[in-house]
């Protein structure tokens, strides 16, 4: 454990520990107990030649994923949830190679079983010339089994039409919707963390906190264990501790590592600044963006 780990107060009174290490991620993880994560969200390296990673065959990325999805099977709580978040390989001669699709059957073969394919849709990225500009990546979401926790309440948001009513039939002239609102469905429209981002850092490409705090709070219950072991930053760790749940994560950059340190200091005394979940996107249509 580190100096972050142990039980510390959340401020919604809420026991969260953070475990964090600077360390390869099946020796992290060997070291965790069986059936202890409720929540296991991470981003791999995608093999597209970030500064953190080395490029590979599409053979030998997937293999090297091999041990790493056993290994985060094991760890899986028997209600738990893995979401597995990639966007796409492009090959040298600029073909596009959909990573959920070649990774899938890495999953079934353990008997997961897929709940959604969550679109993750942001604006900003790179502009290309000879196909679309890719601005969408992927989180597939597995369960161990069909009594895995669900809770759609925390992460409804506002209904379109909150007033419509039953025109007919036992509850006519009754509001139809639910009141506390509506599922947030399988595409998400949330801005990916750029330059002018709140949460930016020197990670080239950082979870936003408000993507995991939708995973979290509906696939956990407070207290829960959450674990990232590509952790990057820490973002998936802040956003558990954010809802008082229990962060795990590893990463093998010593700079990740001190920066997700921070980040979960900053987050205790109150000083971290995340982008607020709900807060609409930039709109250039709207006055001052919609804000
Ligand atoms: C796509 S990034 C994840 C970023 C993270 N989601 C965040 O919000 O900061 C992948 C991370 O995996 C780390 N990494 C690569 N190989 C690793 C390994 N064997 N064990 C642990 N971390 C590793 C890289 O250093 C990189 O930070």
């Amino acid at each position: 454990m580190t100096e972050l780990s142990g039980p510390l107060l959340a401020p919604s009174g809420l026991k969260a520990a953070t475990h964090i290490e600077c360390q390869d991620n099946l020796e992290f993880m060997g070291a965790l107990p069986s059936g202890s994560m409720k929540l296991i969200v991470t981003s791999p390296p995608y093999n597209i030649g970030k500064a953190y990673e080395k490029r590979t065959s599409l053979e030998d990325y997937v293999d090297s994923l091999h041990e790493v999805i056993a290994e985060c099977v094991r760890l899986l709580h028997p209600e738990g949830s893995m979401c597995w978040e990639v966007g796409n390989h492009i090959t040298r001669d600029g073909e596009v190679v959909p990573l959920d699709i070649i990774l899938y059957p890495e999953f079934k073969r353990h008997g997961l079983q897929l709940r959604n394919r969550i679109i993750w849709h942001f604006g900003h990225g790179l502009h290309t010339t000879r196909r679309f500009s890719g601005r969408y990546e992927t989180i597939l979401w597995f369960t161990k089994r069909d009594d895995y926790t669900f809770n759609l309440d925390p992460v409804r948001v506002p209904s379109k039409y909150p007033n419509k009513r039953h025109f007919k039939g036992p509850h006519k002239g009754e509001i139809s919707g639910n009141p506390l609102g509506k599922n947030p469905s399988d595409i998400w429209e949330i801005p990916n963390v750029k330059s002018n981002h709140v949460e930016k850092t020197i990670h080239p490409c950082q979870f936003p906190v408000e993507l995991i705090e939708r995973l979290v709070l509906s696939m956990t219950n407070p207290e829960d264990n959450v674990l990232d072991p590509y952790m990057g930053v820490g973002s998936a760790l802040v956003a558990a501790i954010m809802h008082g749940r229990n962060g795990y994560g590893c990463d093998i950059v010593p700079e990740y590592v001190e920066i997700a340190r921070e980040r979960v200091r900053a987050y205790w005394n109150g000083t971290l600044r995340t982008r607020p979940m709900g807060k609409p996107v930039y709109d250039p249509c709207l006055p001052n963006g919609g804000h």
